[in-house]
């Protein structure tokens, strides 16, 4: 059997939608800084730009449908609220990408986070019956963004889960998470899993706040 080569994201532009927000800007911060040209999107185009100056290493601003047309791979970054109106408006700029959707859908009370019931099953699968045309994969919920956006933090030390029903975009977003310093991109499963893995963020916020932590995973024995 011929060894299966793994996709390069070499050179692949990418692009935040919600990328002013404390994800996104932690995600565009590190891509940025080995190398990737990396788009913030915003609904606001003058937002995206300030906050693109304030990332640097060449991070460049626009609206979230200039960002979405001009990358070849798309993270979406935007709260859960936000999340079907944005990605179904953007459907036809998405159209043959891959877009990586870190969106967990949490409620927040008295009593801590909890997962919110999604008729599709999750967010990632709410945004493939969106976008039938892009290859939708699930990845990097569990990575805080404070560790992402702080300076002394040169070694991530995590995994990053990984999943999706198109195995060259899996593998790809595996290599592409694994350019982040200290941080290993696990497969995971196929998109009707992700529902467990966007909801184990309500444990992992618990986690943070009694052991005043910015938890994350990592998955023993491979
Ligand atoms: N924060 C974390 O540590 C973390 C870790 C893992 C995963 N996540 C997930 O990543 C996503 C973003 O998290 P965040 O903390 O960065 O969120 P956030 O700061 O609340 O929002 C991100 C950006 O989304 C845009 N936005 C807000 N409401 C919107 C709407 N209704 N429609 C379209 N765009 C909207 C805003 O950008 P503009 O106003 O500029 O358009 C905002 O700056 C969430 O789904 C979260 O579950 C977060």
């Amino acid at each position: 059997m011929t060894e299966r080569e793994t996709p390069s994201p070499d050179g692949l532009v990418i692009a935040i939608l919600g990328g002013t927000g404390e994800q996104g800007r932690g995600l565009a911060r590190r891509f940025a800084m080995v190398g990737h040209p990396v788009i913030i999107g915003s609904r606001n185009h003058d937002r995206a730009r300030a906050v693109a100056r304030e990332i640097g290493h060449g991070v460049r601003g626009l609206p979230n449908r200039g960002a979405a047309r001009e990358a070849g791979l798309v993270i979406a970054a935007v709260p859960w609220e936000g999340h079907a109106g944005l990605l179904s408006g953007l459907a036809p700029e998405l159209a043959g990408k891959i877009v990586v959707d870190c969106v967990n859908p949490l409620g927040f009370d008295a009593r801590g986070a909890y997962p919110l019931p999604v008729p599709e099953g999750s967010a990632a699968q709410q945004a493939a019956a969106l976008l039938p045309h892009s290859r939708v994969v699930a990845a990097f919920h569990h990575v805080s963004a404070v560790l992402l956006l702080d300076p002394d933090v040169a070694d991530l030390g995590q995994d990053v889960l990984v999943l999706g029903d198109d195995r060259d975009a899996t593998d790809l977003v595996q290599a592409l998470a694994a350019r982040i310093p200290g941080v290993r991109g696990v497969y995971a499963g196929r998109l009707r899993n992700a529902g467990q893995i966007e909801g184990l963020t309500a444990n992992l916020v618990s986690i943070n706040r009694r052991y005043k932590a910015h938890a994350g995973l990592r998955i023993s024995d491979i």
